[in-house]
């Protein structure tokens, strides 16, 4: 049944320390990886989220025994191409296109058509990105010339093809083309826009052959395919993109500080954190290690005296591709103008979130000027809010519900936010942590 939240009180000044829950892209590679492995991984503090279930429920489907046991993962991987396919085989990838699009790479040697479905967001999502690459090595597409899910797939040829360019500066197509060249024996050459490089760094650690040539935009990678990988231990650390929405809380909640654990600082994932520096907040580091060749660190803010305004250098864009409507919030309450520019890739999540954020803002009266790749908003640093609001979230984005909660903790007003469950996709902690933050809100059932 659909229903709301309600929220009609503001988040008062706060000093807290939190866990926040843990990585997707990380939870959702690791059993990746560990479901390619010959032997049993373990994993610790793997994400209990919708998008991970469905990747553990589309694993099974094709073979991979995964057994929980106090709050451990054993992943029983089967190694590489080695799963069980079976005729009539449906995965669905919920509302994950990390999930569809790196599974599909993982099924371009099916004897048999493998149908990939989504959820109705998943479903608008464009896959030609995932396609083209993915014929050149071999697999073929059912219904031909269809670019969304549902889709089919099946192996047609063997490979032809060595080099491949990826320009969006999407991970999920690069991870995607690195994966499928796990199948082949010849050196595969990617020369892929700067994106995050979870994928790079599971190579690594695994001694799966891997070279990275890097430039300042784009990296020219080298992978080949072996005969087995073995199985591992990962635990996973918390995830940063989860993390903002706090960090924005403690931002707009004057006299605040917070403090998250164990959080994934990996350089290619925390351009908001630098974006929010060069708007005035000041962050500290402590107990930074390394992870397996990821940067893990306690992160602690405090709420800044003001908010400045910022012409946002595109070259954060693939380093905070998940932060900007939280980004977009905080711009709103910035003295001066901020401007955001080569951000389009923002409409094709999991709604077009560089509308929406513009939609949000206006609705709450913030002046802003939008267009199909880049964003001006007027900053109001007095801004409260004393009206009704309510926020209809018709693809149910994860992160548009968690935004609006945010808005609603900390600018004032009256609010009913609809499909509060959507939050659990990503971060199923987070009204729970709201509550431990002292933010009110009611659960209604009704419509
Ligand atoms: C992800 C990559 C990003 C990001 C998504 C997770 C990943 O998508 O938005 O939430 O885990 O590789 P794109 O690769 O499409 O930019």
């Amino acid at each position: 049944m659909a229903h709301f939240i309600i929220i009609n009180n503001k988040v008062k000044s706060f000093n807290k320390k939190i866990i926040i829950d843990s990585d997707k892209s990380i939870s959702i590679r690791s059993l990746i990886f560990a479901s390619l492995a010959t032997g049993i991984s373990k994993i610790q503090n793997l994400l209990e989220s919708e998008d991970i279930f469905n990747t553990i429920k589309s694993l099974k489907k094709l073979g991979i025994k995964i057994k929980k046991i106090k709050k451990i993962y054993f992943v029983h991987g089967l190694g590489i191409n080695k799963f069980k396919y079976k005729k009539k085989l449906t995965l669905n990838a919920g509302n994950s296109g990390t999930l569809a699009r790196l599974i599909a790479s993982l099924l371009i040697r099916s004897p048999y058509k493998i149908k990939l479905i989504g959820d109705t967001s998943l479903s608008k999502r464009d896959f030609g990105r995932i396609i083209d690459p993915l014929s050149k090595f071999g697999a073929k597409f059912y219904p031909k010339n269809k670019k969304t899910l549902p889709l089919m797939i099946k192996h047609n040829k063997n490979s032809i093809e060595d080099l491949f360019f990826e320009n969006k500066g999407s991970a999920q197509v690069k991870s995607a083309i690195m994966l499928a060249a796990l199948n082949f024996k010849h050196t595969t050459q990617i020369q892929a826009k700067k994106s995050r490089n979870h994928t790079e760094n599971f190579f690594k650690f695994l001694n799966i052959p891997i070279k990275i040539k890097k430039s300042q935009k784009k990296d020219l990678i080298k992978v080949k395919g072996l005969e087995k990988i073995k199985p591992f231990n990962y635990k996973v650390p918390a995830d940063i993109s989860s993390g903002l929405f706090f960090i924005a809380l403690a931002i707009l909640t004057k006299n605040s500080k917070l403090t998250l654990k164990n959080v994934n600082i990996n350089f290619s994932r925390i351009g908001a954190i630098e974006i929010l520096k060069k708007m005035g907040v000041n962050f500290v580091f402590k107990n930074k290690k390394k992870y397996k060749g990821e940067d893990v660190s306690d992160i602690v803010v405090k709420s800044p005296k003001k908010l400045i305004a910022i012409n946002c250098s595109s070259k954060m864009n693939s380093r905070a591709i998940d932060e900007f409507l939280i980004i977009f919030l905080i711009a709103a309450k910035a003295k001066g103008t901020s401007y955001f520019k080569d951000i389009g890739e923002l409409n094709q999540k999991e709604s077009p979130r560089l509308k929406i954020g513009s939609d949000f803002l206006k609705k709450i009266g913030v002046k802003n000027y939008v267009t199909a790749n880049s964003i001006k908003i007027i900053g109001q640093p007095n801004l409260y809010l004393t009206k009704h609001y309510e926020m209809k979230n018709f693809l149910k984005d994860h992160r548009v519900f968690m935004m609006s909660v945010i808005a609603a903790l900390t600018l004032g007003g009256n609010w009913k936010i609809f499909d509060p469950d959507s939050f659990k996709t990503s971060f199923p902690s987070f009204l729970k942590l709201i509550r431990k933050m002292g933010g009110k809100y009611k659960v209604s059932k009704k419509l």
